[in-house]
């Protein structure tokens, strides 16, 4: 199925069509230069159902709940029989739901890593009980990139320069000539809270304008979010210009207690936040959400597909990036009734 859709670009810039192809909803492009060499396991036959054993980081946000959805919902319509462990965001969970898919023998095993590092010994176990593992969403940061068939998910540094380069664009406009600006992280040491870490302050950098004054983990939590941000207010209180959340969830939970404050978000501080999830179109329809870029987690049907193809012994791409765009309040009306998490 091809699809085209509008991709929102820096506020009134220029509408970008992109056209892909994909098995979902959204899409896909792959990199193509490294193609993988995949451990012949226990093949799948017609009449035996693949099984997978999943392991999820937790259900801490919108979008997780949206990325577990997906993932068994895909399952479901491929015949693929899954065995899904939540983790609670704890990579000692992770770790024991891996041992334990080897111990039945799977198929294939797919997780989404709640961190970057501390992954080899048990990756090396499933490399020696010839079990192929699909990283999907996040990324971990083994030296030996062979202990992983493939990767799919996000440019999670990109997604940071597309929130530093959205208010970068919007410094341009006021006439303010200081913004200062606090920073609400994901989950210390995961993929998508140093990448977009990186990503925005690389965005930003040179701007005398932009400064960070405040960078503290929500661990992508509402609950986080909202108490962090009141930690803020305290310290800083109306010297803050901007609020940066490396997701939704968080500035949701921040927007409460900026409201709580006797402040307006949205106008007195502009907020800034990565997924797209439908909570964050509603605060942006409500005006106490400037812009957020987007980051799908819709990625089952491709995760079964790419399984299938695995465990047939067929080549697939080593890194498969998700397309996605950046949504400024001004679409969140039109775009709200197309979004499908
Ligand atoms: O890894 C993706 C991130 O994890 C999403 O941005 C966040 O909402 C989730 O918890």
């Amino acid at each position: 199925m091809t699809i085209v859709r509008r991709t929102f670009l820096g506020g009134a810039a220029a509408a970008v069509l992109t056209t892909f192809t994909t098995f979902t909803t959204f899409t896909t492009f792959a990199t193509l230069a490294t193609f993988a060499t995949l451990a012949a396991s226990g093949v799948a036959s017609a009449a035996k159902p693949l099984v997978m054993g999943f392991s999820q980081v937790g259900a801490e946000s919108e979008w997780r709940t949206a990325n577990t959805r997906s993932i068994k919902d895909a399952a479901r319509q491929a015949g693929v029989k899954l065995k899904f462990a939540d983790a609670q965001q704890k990579q000692e969970n992770q770790v024991k739901a891996i041992r334990s898919f080897i111990a039945q023998r799977v198929d294939v095993i797919a997780f989404s890593p709640v961190v970057e590092s501390g992954w080899e010994t048990v990756l090396r176990e499933a490399r020696n009980a010839k079990i192929p593992v699909i990283l999907t969403d996040r990324a971990v940061n083994t030296a030996d990139k062979t202990l992983y068939t493939t990767f799919i998910g996000s440019d999670f540094v990109e997604e940071g320069r597309r929130a530093g380069r959205w208010l970068v664009a919007h410094a341009a406009k006021t006439p303010e000539r200081k913004l200062n600006i606090v920073e609400l992280q994901g989950t210390v040491g995961s993929a998508p809270a140093l990448d977009r870490q990186k990503g925005f302050a690389e965005a930003i950098a040179g701007n005398a304008k932009l400064k960070i004054v405040r960078s503290q983990t929500g661990d992508f939590t509402r609950a986080k979010g909202k108490e962090v941000m009141e930690a803020f207010l305290k310290a800083h209180g109306k010297a803050i210009n901007v609020l940066y959340a490396h997701n939704d969830d968080m500035a949701i939970g921040a927007i409460q207690a900026i409201e709580e404050a006797g402040l307006k978000p949205g106008k007195d501080i502009v907020i800034i936040s990565i997924d797209g999830v439908k909570g964050a179109f509603e605060a942006m329809i409500a005006g106490k959400l400037n812009v957020t870029v987007e980051c799908s987690p819709l990625l089952g049907p491709q995760l079964m597909q790419v399984a299938r193809d695995v465990v047939a012994g067929k080549p697939v791409p080593k890194r498969i990036v998700t397309e996605e765009g950046v949504f400024p309040a001004e679409v969140a009306a039109k775009e709200y009734p197309n979004r499908k998490y």
